[in-house]
């Protein structure tokens, strides 16, 4: 699959495959995506555990919970809990030092000396500023999509799940206390049909994109969407006619209790 249709492909997959293992080597080619992913002054704050449901410890599964759609938990051979880890601020001198040995950044002879007089000090008066939510979460954010897509591309779902037992979590994955968890992401082979009812719906284009100030849209090239629809980015809309009958098929087949909700 080209970039454009893992793009177009990627949907929250909440049906597994439960008896499906997923092999460790899948789940290492999205941490690796994760990993080389942009990261505010090269910090690398993003950590994860992965939880491999047929061999983690009985205290870890009983750990992991979400209050939203909790089945998918029940269901997913795999979680991954996605973390900050906080204390990844403190060594931002070296990152930066070895992202100027790498060319990445400065110019000219006395680049290192200025480094160390200017950019260095600069970070390090706004270090625990830095350690609270805000650019950490974005970095996270940005090797997660990665990590997402990876996993698409590899024929894998997943689907990210919010606030969790954070504390327990934490005490029972053996976290340290820098540690900030983000988010779960189950992963596994899709239970669903290969478009998952279509493309979940989204505000129109226009009201969320601007240009050269706001309120001004964003013109919206038809040239542009009619080429991504072509290339499989932009797919058809949900839901198909027959997605209901499948949410009931996958309902029974999984035997999720309630409403699906909580
Ligand atoms: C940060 C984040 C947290 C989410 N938390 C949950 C959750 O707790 N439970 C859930 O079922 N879906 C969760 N989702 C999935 C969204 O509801 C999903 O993005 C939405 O259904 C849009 O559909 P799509 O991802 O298939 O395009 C979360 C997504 C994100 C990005």
């Amino acid at each position: 699959m080209e970039l454009r249709e893992v793009i177009g492909n990627r949907r929250s997959i909440r049906f597994m495959l439960p008896y499906k293992p997923v092999e460790p080597e899948k789940v290492q080619r999205m941490l690796e995506a994760a990993r080389i992913a942009s990261h505010w002054g090269n910090v690398q704050s993003l950590r994860a555990v992965v939880v491999f449901k047929d061999t983690a410890p009985q205290e870890v599964i009983d750990a992991i919970t979400a209050p939203v759609a909790g089945y998918q938990i029940r269901i997913a051979p795999v979680v991954i809990v996605w973390y900050v880890e906080t204390a990844a601020v403190d060594e931002q001198s070296d990152r930066l030092r070895e992202l100027l040995r790498a060319g990445a950044l400065g110019f000219g002879e006395d680049k290192h000396e200025a480094l160390e007089r200017q950019l260095i000090p600069f970070f390090s008066g706004i270090k625990e500023r830095l350690k609270e939510p805000g650019m950490n979460e974005m970095d996270c954010g940005q090797g997660i999509a990665q990590a997402t897509l990876m996993a698409f591309e590899q024929g894998l779902g997943t689907c990210l799940l919010g606030g969790g037992n954070t504390e327990k979590m934490k005490k029972n994955l053996g976290l340290p206390d820098s540690a900030r968890i983000l988010i779960l992401q189950t992963v596994g082979y899709p239970a669903e049909s290969a478009d998952a009812g279509g493309q979940r719906p989204r505000q129109p284009f226009e009201k969320l994109f601007s240009m050269n100030g706001y309120g001004k849209p964003f013109p919206r090239s038809q040239a542009v969407v009619d080429e991504l629809i072509r290339d499989s980015m932009i797919q058809s809309q949900s839901p198909a006619s027959w997605r209901e009958a499948e949410l009931e098929y996958l309902r029974k087949a999984l035997a999720i209790k309630g409403n699906g909700l909580i």
